[in-house]
């Protein structure tokens, strides 16, 4: 896969894929609670429903565990994976528009726009989720294909039956033809941004929304993006951050801190979003993720602060290979 010139649009690795959407399903693909450090460790047990179960049953005698797990037992998850977002799919279109007082919707424009599609266009949506990046993008160009990956097969489901009901014809990563989906068509399939189950060079374009900040190694994911880019092809990474202005900063970082969390337990009767306040205020700084880009070979073109900060949308072009720096 990596390396390879050639440009069929067929999975080299789907495989992986899809092994953690069948690990997801059995509930093993689930990080253990004791790898994530920091906010993220107490985000994860926050995340976790029963943290009662972790406890191990101790002889009082000898002192030793007679810690066969229960079958009861919930693994506890990565905060920002597939799994947890497993555990939302639900609930998280409503979440969305909400917590982002329906600016979400205008942000994925701006970003299907930073894109420059034309028609016969190949893009690529990473973290596509319930797919609205995905869709805007066939709403901003009609005649592009696209192609959604998730590691959530429960997000990717809400996708495709969204886009279904909406008239587009919907495949998955594995059944796409090798140039992709045809003009109009979406293929959805599950797979983590930092190990891309395409050839090099197949996109014209990749983007990926509200996700960069959930994946582990970010650094890896955008020299993923850049790797499966044609030269000289768009990337967009499209995400949240802590506003840092004075004073309408200040009210933005108020929403994040205080009504994110709360409305966002509320709503979803889940803990979760917790985590969405985290992450947020863990997401590196413009100038860094500028750096970041540049680095795995995309020349950064424009960091722009969406709605006084509280999102940016990043835009960058491929450089030709060998010129990353
Ligand atoms: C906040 S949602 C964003 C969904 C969608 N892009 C949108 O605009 O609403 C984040 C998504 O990132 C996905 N995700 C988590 N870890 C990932 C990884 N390593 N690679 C790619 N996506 C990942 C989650 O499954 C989830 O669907």
């Amino acid at each position: 896969m990596t390396g390879s010139s050639s440009r069929s649009m067929e999975p080299t690795a789907t495989r992986p894929g899809a092994a953690t959407a069948r690990a997801h399903a059995d509930g093993a693909a689930a990080a253990a609670l004791g790898t994530a450090v920091g906010a993220d460790a107490e985000a994860a047990a926050a995340a976790s429903p029963t943290p009662g179960n972790a406890r191990e049953a101790v002889d009082p005698r000898s002192g030793a565990s007679a810690a066969a797990p229960r079958p009861t037992e919930t693994p506890a998850v990565r905060p920002g994976s597939g799994a947890m977002f497993d555990r939302i799919a639900r609930r998280y279109d409503l979440l969305n528009r909400v917590l982002s007082l329906g600016l979400d919707r205008r942000w994925r424009r701006l970003t299907v726009a930073a894109l420059e599609l034309r028609s016969g266009r190949r893009v690529l949506d990473l973290a596509t989720g319930t797919g609205d990046l995905a869709l805007a993008m066939l709403r901003g160009c009609a005649g592009a294909s696209v192609v959604g990956l998730d590691p959530s097969p429960a997000m990717l489901a809400i996708a495709r039956d969204k886009a279904s009901r909406r008239g587009v014809r919907v495949e998955t990563t594995e059944t796409a033809t090798e140039t992709g989906p045809e003009a109009g068509g979406l293929a959805l399939g599950v797979g983590e941004a930092e190990h891309l189950p395409f050839a090099d060079r197949v996109f014209d374009a990749v983007a990926i929304a509200f996700g960069l900040r959930n994946v582990p190694n970010r650094e890896r994911a955008l020299r993923e993006m850049a790797r499966v880019t044609r030269p000289g092809g768009r990337i967009a990474v499209l995400e949240l951050g802590e506003p840092r202005g004075p004073l309408l900063g200040r009210v933005a970082r108020l929403h994040i801190h205080v009504i994110v969390p709360r409305l966002g337990a509320l709503l979803s009767g889940a803990r979760e979003y917790r985590y969405l306040e985290k992450s947020i205020a863990a997401f590196p700084p413009p100038d860094e993720v500028a750096r970041m880009m540049e680095r795995s070979g995309i020349e950064p073109l424009e960091a722009r602060p969406l709605t006084f900060g509280v999102c940016h949308l990043f835009v960058g072009r491929v450089r030709p290979q060998g010129a990353a720096c």
